[in-house]
C-alpha cells in the first residue's frame, strides 16, 4: 500500500513537470526566446539575417533601425506600440519574421532597438 502511494505521488510529479514544460511551450513560438534578450534575442529570432551589416536586400540595417526609432527612446509603452505595428505588418507587404513574433518578444527587440540595438557585449 505504502509502495503504490509512493509511485502514485511519483505520477504524480511526473505529470506535473510535463504540465510545466506544456506550459512553457504553450506560449507559441517560444523557444529559448524568453531567456533572451537584445542582440541575442534578435539573432536568435533571425533578424540579422535581413537586418545585419550588410542588410539583405531592402531591409534597413539596425544601425538605421536604431537611428529612426531614438526619438522614442524613454517613452512610456512605445515598444510595445511599435511591436504591435510590427506584427500586424503591411497589407502589401508581409514579412513573415515580423508577423509570426509573440506580443512579448516583439516588444522586447522594440525595446532593444529603441535604446540604440547595441550588440552583445557592448553594455545594451
Ligand atoms: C526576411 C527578411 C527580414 C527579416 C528576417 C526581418 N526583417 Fe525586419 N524588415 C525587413 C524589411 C525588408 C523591412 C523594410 C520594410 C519596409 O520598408 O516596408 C523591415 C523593417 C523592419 C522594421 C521597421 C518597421 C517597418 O515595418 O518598416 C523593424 C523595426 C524591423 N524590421 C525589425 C525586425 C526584427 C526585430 C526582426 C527579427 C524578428 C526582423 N525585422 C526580421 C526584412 C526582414
Amino acid at each position: 500500500m505504502l509502495a503504490r502511494i509512493t509511485r502514485l505521488s511519483l505520477a504524480a510529479r511526473l505529470l506535473r513537470c510535463s504540465l510545466v514544460a506544456l506550459g512553457v511551450s504553450h506560449a507559441a513560438p517560444v523557444f529559448a526566446e524568453s531567456e533572451l534578450t537584445g542582440s541575442a534575442l534578435a539573432l536568435h529570432m533571425g533578424c540579422y539575417n535581413c537586418h545585419g551589416t550588410p542588410a539583405r536586400r531592402d531591409a534597413p540595417t539596425f544601425e538605421r533601425l536604431a537611428a529612426h526609432y531614438e526619438k522614442l527612446r524613454g517613452q512610456a509603452g512605445a515598444a510595445a506600440r511599435e511591436g504591435e505595428e510590427l506584427r500586424r505588418g503591411e497589407p502589401f507587404r508581409r514579412i513573415v519574421a515580423h508577423e509570426q513574433l509573440s506580443a512579448d518578444t516583439a516588444t522586447k527587440l522594440m525595446q532593444w532597438i529603441i535604446d540604440g540595438a547595441k550588440p552583445a557585449g557592448s553594455g545594451g
